[in-house]
């Protein structure tokens, strides 16, 4: 199965690849029909700092105000215990970056590059791939966060405009969406319980995940939505205790951080027999299951749109004529290998399936 969300992940790369490009128009299709999961929140919430512990990792611009303008579509690739880890992004191809301090920058860099340091928000991503032992294979994507009122500087359409990109992509049924709410304050007023509601009802693709438990009142507890009796969603909640912004002050460390957190719900009364299933840890585990399901059931629609895209493809190198000299058509023989690749191992999937044992 890592095979697969490997293989999805180059398929969404190489579609990002050939945006400039453009003229396949199988391509957003498959792109759509590719599954993911995306971290929805009102500002401040904790998402940046849930995506950070689910990685291990300190590198996301922080700051008050909008500070995520634009997706950060971030794929996780497990690699060899003992590997040095390294970041890359799509749009500096092969440059590795093993200081995380300078993703931070090249991803705050990068979304002025976009936007025109103006503070506006613009939908196209900015990708994002990291090599560590220490994760899971998983696609993630950094929206901006839910606000109702615009900073100084931004136009107040930016609300707007937040929402609608927000829902743009958790409305797609392909999209696992990861709620982030904050457990000091009121679950009913939860921005990322309200949107997610709206896009799914059921809520069977959300994944519901508490924030600053440390914070709530002295008196007061989680436990009523963790074990599901109030605010219930299809998958139990999960509850995290983050970094607080003195800890990040003090540079306390991810692993160090991770501990505590584990401490934390092993070693708090009230939480203590829901401790297996808290945690950044945990949190990144039921992902990568959950995304690998997803894919599996998936996988057929997928599989058909990837004939389609072949076939466009293969109809465009033709068009472009051969040999192929230009950066486009590079490109786009590139993808087409990717395809060939997921079609063959969904065959041999399939053949596994077939004579009774379970290759993925
Ligand atoms: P975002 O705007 O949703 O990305 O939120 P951030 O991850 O930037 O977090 C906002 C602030 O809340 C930061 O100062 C974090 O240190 C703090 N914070 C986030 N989660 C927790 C938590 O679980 N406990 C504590 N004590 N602070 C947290
Ligand atoms: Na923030
Ligand atoms: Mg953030």
């Amino acid at each position: 199965m890592e095979n697969l969300i490997s293989l999805v992940n180059k398929i969404q790369r190489a579609c990002t690849a050939l945006g400039d490009h453009g003229d396949t128009s199988a391509l957003p299709t498959l792109w759509d029909s590719l599954p993911t999961i995306a971290v929805v929140g009102g500002q401040s919430s904790g998402k940046s700092s849930v995506l950070e512990s689910v990685v291990g990792k300190d590198f996301l611009p922080r700051g008050s105000g909008i500070v995520t303008r634009r997706p950060l579509v971030l794929q996780l690739h497990k690699i060899e215990e003992g590997s040095r880890e390294y970041a890359e992004f799509l749009h500096l191809p092969r440059k590795r970056f093993t200081d995380f301090s300078a993703v931070r920058k090249e991803i705050a860099d990068e979304t002025d590059r976009e936007t025109g340091r103006s503070k506006q928000i613009s939908s196209v991503p900015i990708h994002l791939s990291i090599y560590s032992p220490n994760v899971v294979n998983l696609t993630l994507i950094d929206l901006p966060g839910l606000t109702k009122v615009a900073v100084e500087g931004q136009p107040d359409s930016i609300v707007q405009e937040i929402e609608n990109m927000v829902r743009s992509y958790i409305e797609k049924p392909n999209c696992i969406i990861l709620a982030i709410s904050p457990a000091n304050q009121d679950l009913a007023t939860s921005d990322a319980i309200k949107i997610s509601r709206e896009v799914d009802p059921t809520g069977e693709r959300t994944f519901g995940v508490l924030t600053k438990i440390d914070l709530m009142d002295k008196g007061t507890d989680a436990v009523d939505i963790l074990e599901g009796k109030a605010f219930r969603l299809k998958f139990p909640w999960i509850g995290v205790v983050n970094r607080s912004q003195a800890d990040i002050n003090k540079n306390i460390d991810m692993m160090a951080a991770r501990r505590r957190e584990r401490e934390y719900f092993s070693g708090t009364p009230e939480y203590k027999h829901l401790a297996h299933r808290m945690g950044s840890e945990h949190l990144a585990k039921m992902l990568s299951k959950q995304l690998e399901n997803v894919i599996k059931t998936k996988i057929p629609g997928i599989q058909s749109l990837i004939n389609k895209t072949i076939l466009e493809l293969e109809t465009e190198l033709n068009r472009l004529g051969k040999p192929i000299a230009s950066d486009a058509g590079g490109k786009l023989y590139s993808i087409m290998e990717i395809c060939r690749l997921f079609d063959q191992i969904y065959k041999e999937h399939l053949d596994g399936v077939r004579s009774g044992g379970d290759k993925i």
